[in-house]
C-alpha cells in the first residue's frame, strides 16, 4: 500500500472490524434469549445452504474474551457488533431480560479495557419472532417497539458507548426479506415489502430520538448497503432500469433520512402507497452524526419487465475479477459512492462500516491461512478510501467485514469473510494472512503519525 495512501487517514481514524449478533454469537437459547426470525427461517427446509443455522455460529457468546484478545492482537481501534433484540427484550417489548443485557455490558467493558471503541448496531436483522407473529415490519407497532428497545439499550450502555447505529442494511431486511423472500422472514409480496421498508425507516427515526433521549451526547448514525448502479446495455430500457435499481437500493434509504422525503418515482414503480402519518417524515429525517456505508460490489442492471418491482435484474459481465462468491471486485466504485454520498447528501461524517470478500480459505500444514486475494482486496479498497478522503470525503473509519468467518445467512458457513479463520468443528481461531496485513497497515499508520519514516517499509 503506498505511503501516500496512509497519510490520507487522520490520526484518530477508526480502524475496525465488524460482526453481527446472529452471525457470531450462537447460544440462541441461553440466558433467556427468545427466538428471532432467523432462528425460524433456518428451520425452513431448503432456506439455508447445507441446512446450517446460527445455533452455535462462532460461539462468540462464550468466547468473547479470547475474541477481544484477537482484536487487540490485530491492533484494532474499533469493533462494530450488533445487539440481539431477542436477548434484551425477548417478547420484542415489555420486560427486559437482564441476563441478555448483561452480556453486552460485559462486552463493552472489556472492549474499553482493551482500548477498543465499541460501535454497536441495534438491529442487524434478528427481529424477535414474537413481533413477527404480530405482523413484523409491515406493522407500525414493530417500529414503535424498536424505539422502546433502543431506549432500554442506550440507557444501559450509553454511559460508555458513544457511537450508535440504528439499523444495518434495511435494504436487505425489507427487499430481500419481504420481496425476494430469500432472507427472513421469507415473504415475497410487494404489498408487505413497501410497508416493511417504510417502517424500517420509521424505526430508524424513532430510534434516533430514543437513543438521544436515553444517552445524551450519543453520536447516532445508520448503516446502509450502497452500490453503484450502471446499465447493462446501451439502450434506454437498461438506463431506466439502472435508475430504478438506484432508487430501490440507494435513494429509497438515503433520501428520506436526509430530509428529501420518499422517492416519488419509486412509489410509482412499486404501485403501493407507504403508510405515512403526520410527523413521520420529520422523525425519519432527524439530523445524523454519521452515515455508515457498506460496500461490496457494483450493480450492472438490465430491464426485467416480467419480474417483480423494480423490474430489474443484475448481470455479471465477463472479464472482471471476482471473489469466491462471484461478486465483482471494483474498488474504484467504493470511492465513487463515497464521493457521491458526500456531494448529494453532505453527511457530517462517514464510516465504511463493512467491506470485505469471501473466499474458500483452507488451512495450510502448520496452521497458516494464506488468503492473498483477500489481502489484496483489503488494500485496494483502503486505497480507494484514501482517494475518497483526498477528494474531500469526511471518512472517519473503516470496518473490515468480518473479524471472524461466520454464518453468512442463506449461504450458511460455506462462505468465509473473516480476517480470522474459524474451524467450526473445534472453534479454533487462526489469524489469516489478510488479518496480519491489516494489522501491519494499522501499525504503520500509527507509526507514521509518530515517526514519519517508519512506515516506508509498506511501499
Ligand atoms: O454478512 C453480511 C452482513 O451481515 C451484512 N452485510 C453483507 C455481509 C456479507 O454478505
Amino acid at each position: 500500500m503506498p505511503i501516500d495512501d496512509l497519510t490520507a487517514f487522520a490520526p484518530d481514524f477508526a480502524w475496525g472490524a465488524a460482526t453481527s449478533a446472529y452471525q457470531v454469537e450462537g447460544a440462541v437459547a441461553e440466558d433467556g434469549r427468545a427466538p428471532s426470525i432467523w432462528d425460524a427461517f433456518c428451520r425452513v427446509p431448503g432456506a439455508i445452504a447445507g441446512g446450517d443455522t446460527g445455533d452455535t455460529a462462532c460461539d462468540h457468546y462464550h468466547r468473547w474474551p479470547a475474541d477481544i484478545a484477537l482484536m487487540a492482537e490485530l491492533g484494532l481501534r474499533a469493533y462494530r457488533f450488533s445487539i440481539a433484540w431477542p436477548r434484551v427484550l425477548p417478547a420484542g417489548g415489555g420486560p427486559v431480560n437482564a441476563a441478555g443485557l448483561a452480556f453486552y455490558d460485559r462486552l463493552v467493558d472489556a472492549l474499553l479495557a482493551a482500548g477498543i471503541e465499541p460501535h454497536p448496531t441495534l438491529y442487524h436483522w434478528d427481529l424477535p419472532q414474537a413481533l413477527q407473529d404480530r405482523g413484523g415490519w409491515p406493522s407500525r407497532d414493530t417500529a414503535e417497539r424498536f424505539a422502546e428497545y433502543a431506549s432500554v439499550v442506550a440507557a444501559a450502555l450509553g454511559d460508555r458507548v458513544t457511537s450508535w447505529a440504528t439499523l444495518n442494511e434495511p435494504v436487505c431486511a425489507a427487499w430481500i426479506g419481504h420481496l425476494q423472500g430469500t432472507m427472513a422472514p421469507g415473504v415475497a409480496d410487494i404489498r408487505a415489502a413497501v410497508p416493511a421498508a417504510y417502517h424500517l425507516l420509521l424505526a430508524h427515526g424513532l430510534g434516533v430520538q430514543a437513543v438521544r433521549a436515553a444517552a445524551p451526547g450519543a453520536r447516532v448514525g445508520i448503516v446502509n448497503l450502497l452500490t453503484d448502479c450502471e446499465p447493462g446495455g446501451a439502450g434506454e430500457a437498461d438506463a431506466a432500469a439502472a435508475r430504478r435499481e438506484d432508487g430501490h437500493h440507494n435513494r429509497w434509504w438515503l433520501d428520506p433520512i436526509h430530509g428529501r422525503g420518499l422517492p416519488a418515482d419509486m412509489i410509482e414503480v412499486y404501485g403501493v402507497e407507504p403508510p405515512v402519518r403526520p410527523g413521520d417524515l420529520e422523525a425519519i429525517a432527524a439530523p445524523l452524526d454519521w452515515l455508515g456505508v457498506n460496500y461490496y460490489r457494483r450493480s450492472v442492471t438490465v430491464a426485467d419487465p416480467g419480474g417483480p418491482p423494480p423490474h430489474t435484474r443484475q448481470i455479471t459481465p465477463a472479464g472482471t475479477p471476482r471473489t469466491g462468491m462471484d461478486w465483482e471486485i471494483h474498488p474504484d466504485r467504493l470511492a465513487k459512492i463515497l464521493v457521491r454520498v458526500t456531494e448529494d447528501y453532505a453527511p457530517r461524517s462517514i464510516m465504511v462500516t463493512e467491506n470485505g470478500a469471501a473466499y474458500a480459505d483452507t488451512v495450510a500444514p502448520g496452521g497458516a491461512v494464506h488468503d492473498a486475494e483477500r489481502a489484496a482486496y483489503l488494500e485496494a479498497h483502503l486505497s480507494a478510501c484514501a482517494s475518497a478522503i483526498r477528494a474531500g470525503v469526511p471518512l472517519d473509519g473503516y470496518f473490515a467485514w468480518s473479524l471472524l468467518d461466520n454464518f453468512e445467512w442463506a449461504y450458511g458457513y460455506a462462505q468465509r469473510f473473516g480476517l480470522v479463520h474459524v474451524d467450526f468443528a473445534t472453534q479454533e481461531r487462526r489469524v489469516k494472512d489478510s488479518g496480519r496485513r491489516y494489522a501491519e497497515i494499522i501499525r504503520a499508520h500509527r507509526d507514521l503519525r509518530a515517526r514519519p519514516l517508519a512506515a516506508r517499509s509498506l511501499e
